[in-house]
């Protein structure tokens, strides 16, 4: 076979083996029609091998995993380990550990799906979100002292270097440029309260931008703006770059904008290394193995991961089949609502690819 790459997969838990499934129908479906292999390799982390053994991600798993081509992961949390442990011992590990420094967020409205924004439909909702993936409060800096007294001190520092900053934004303005819209990137951030961090961030932007980037168009938005307009107007955006919990924040925002967390797609890249792709969403426990969950996230994960590894056309044509399902097929995005199973929701996909 001309090209074959080799992914590692962690369907993980809750509904995430569930997606993960019909992600890989999808993109087994794109091989085939585009003539590469793929052959992928199952890692079971997650809460069900932590709960049996103890394991959460051992470091000679990081080193394994650093090995593969992508990671196509499913979902991370489980309703019967303390909040934290999976999603700090396994996805940000990995995020860590793979410096996966960009966390990629497309909020793209499909034809017919319901967005809760009045009057806006696909031609208004179609932006992404760089959000940087290895700063921030996310670092762990900080700590606690006096606990448990009237005096606890407890503190989470935000955390920025030079080095941080200049690459995400690099990555931001490079991603601008070949996405070739409306060349326009915005900065948000809170330069009125977080004058430390938003300065470093802010006179950044202005001289890679200025001296690098001199095709793309700046704009600026508070955090509490950008909310705002994300929902009155977001056909302004064309990219929002921002930090780790800025846009963790605003790209659950985003995903409902665009039909909820059942199509929300998101990548974790190391434009240099491994990525990994996930979902927004999370394990939706009560779903769990009825087969009614929504897939298509996951296979749309499926696509950027493909458009990653170079293979566009096939990435196109698994948004083109996407897109063909939401407009003609799926009822609603919603878990149960679909008028179609999980698996059925995944071979109709297939089927177009
Ligand atoms: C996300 C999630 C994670 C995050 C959690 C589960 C650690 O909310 O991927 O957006 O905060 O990044
Ligand atoms: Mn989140």
């Amino acid at each position: 076979m001309a090209r074959t790459y080799n992914i590692a997969v962690i369907p993980g838990d809750g509904t995430g083996p569930e997606v993960v499934r019909e992600g890989k129908k999808a993109l087994s479906a794109a091989a085939l029609k585009f003539g590469f292999g793929i052959n992928f390799t199952e890692f079971d982390f997650g809460g069900d091998r932590y709960l049996k053994t103890g394991e959460i991600l051992p470091d000679s798993a990081v080193a394994e995993l650093s090995k593969f081509d992508s990671i196509f992961l499913g979902a991370i949390g489980h309703p019967d380990v303390k909040p934290g442990i999976l999603e700090k011992g396994i996805l940000l590990k990995l995020r860590f550990e793979l410096d996966q420094y960009v966390n990629l967020r497309p909020i793209k409205l499909y034809p017919g799906v319901e967005t809760p924004l009045k009057n806006k439909g696909p031609e208004h909702i179609d932006y992404v979100v760089v959000r940087e993936n290895t700063g921030d409060v996310y670092t762990g800096s900080g700590g606690v002292t006096m606990k448990g007294t009237p005096n606890e001190v407890a503190m989470q520092n935000m955390v920025y270097t030079r080095f941080l900053v200049e690459r995400c934004l690099r990555y931001a303005f490079e991603y601008t440029r070949k996405r070739n819209r409306k060349k326009t990137l915005a900065l948000c951030g809170k330069t009125n309260v977080l004058t430390y961090v938003f300065d470093l961030w802010e006179r950044a932007f202005n001289e890679i931008g200025s001296a690098e980037f001199p095709d793309i168009k700046r704009e600026y938005y508070h955090i509490d703006a950008t909310c705002m307009w994300m929902v009155k107007n977001p056909e302004w955006f064309d990219v929002i770059v921002t930090t780790n919990m800025f846009g963790d924040i605003i790209t659950d925002l985003g995903a409902i904008t665009q039909g909820g967390m059942g199509i929300a797609a998101g990548g974790n890249i190391n434009p240099d290394g491994v990525s990994m792709f996930e979902p927004i969403g999370g394990s939706a426990p009560k779903y769990t193995g009825k087969n009614v969950i929504n897939p298509l996230a996951s296979i749309a994960c499926g696509g950027m991961m493909l458009e990653h590894l170079g293979e566009e056309t096939a990435a196109r044509a698994i948004e083109i089949a996407i897109m063909d399902v939401t407009a003609n097929k799926l009822k609603d995005m919603a878990a149960g609502k679909m008028g179609y199973s999980t698996s059925e929701v995944g071979d109709l996909v297939a089927e177009r690819i």
